[in-house]
């Protein structure tokens, strides 16, 4: 039901990875709070279920394939959503890959170049896509998953942790170049949050992450939402280049 309060009726808001886990959260979120959504992942058919799950909740969403390490789908995803809707008032890049759980010297290159395809190139291709548009209509909200991983760099998560931290220095790039066009670009850094994406990892790694977290628990979608919802929003309108832990107190910088 739409407040006051970080309204965003008559909005379109783009959400990458929306078809699972976190960008699923963030995508009922936005529509929740009147934005038509673009559930945009990868997985076409479980995008299409998302969409029609928000749709049966009376909602408005939309399916829409797109593979964000690859520059021409991106660019072909971004003109699909632009013709069905007059402009793209918020981007979410949330779609992202663990990759493997190794030592560094035991990484392969294609495991290093996967990650870095998706989780950053990914980001650079999705923004780079939308803001001709937010500039010519002088307002824009982009908002990049990251991760305490590219504060602190993960051990035996090498590639994720750099992409993460690159996720993070795009996103404050971005906002310096795009300030004066009430563009506002912020990333979000969550700690461990209960998803699919933990399937790629072993549950030691989980067990060590969780246990760097003071409040000694996993964090869930919604509470990674609640602040990809506020930054997404028009009430964001003097916070750009910063990066927003949802870390239940574990960052320390
Ligand atoms: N879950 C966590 O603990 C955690 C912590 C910190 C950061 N994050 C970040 O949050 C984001 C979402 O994570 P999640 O836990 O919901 O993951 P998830 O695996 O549950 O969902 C990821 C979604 O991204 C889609 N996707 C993957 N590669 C894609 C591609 N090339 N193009 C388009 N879509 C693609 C998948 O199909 C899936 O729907 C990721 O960027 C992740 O790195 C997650």
């Amino acid at each position: 039901m739409p407040t006051d309060f970080f309204d965003l009726t008559g909005q379109t808001a783009v959400v990458t990875g929306a078809a699972r886990g976190i960008g699923a959260g963030i995508a009922r979120r936005l529509a929740r709070a009147g934005a038509s959504v673009a559930v945009a992942d990868s997985n076409l058919r479980g995008a299409e279920t998302t969409a029609g799950q928000l749709r049966s909740e009376g909602l408005q969403a939309f399916a829409v394939e797109v593979d964000v390490s690859d520059s021409g789908s991106v660019r072909h995803a971004a003109e699909a959503v632009l013709e069905r809707q007059e402009r793209i008032h918020t981007l979410v890049c949330n779609a992202g890959i663990a990759g493997k759980a190794l030592p560094t010297w035991e990484q392969a290159d294609e495991d290093w170049q996967s990650v870095i395809d998706v989780n950053l190139s990914g980001v650079f291709y999705c923004c780079r896509a939308v803001l001709p548009s937010m500039v010519e209509h002088g307002y824009g909200r982009i908002v990049n998953i990251a991760s305490l991983a590219g504060k602190e760099g993960n051990p035996n998560m090498v590639a994720y942790s750099a992409s993460k931290a690159g996720v993070i220095a795009l996103s404050k790039s971005i906002a310096k170049e795009t300030a004066l066009h009430d563009i506002c670009v912020n990333a979000i850094s969550p700690t461990v949050i209960r998803t699919p994406i933990l399937d790629q990892i072993t549950e030691e790694q989980v067990t060590y992450m969780t246990s760097k977290i003071p409040k000694a628990r996993t964090g869930t979608v919604e509470e990674v939402a609640a602040v990809a919802h506020f930054l997404a929003s028009p009430d964001c309108s003097f916070v750009t280049g910063q990066c927003y832990d949802v870390s239940g107190g574990r960052a320390t910088y």
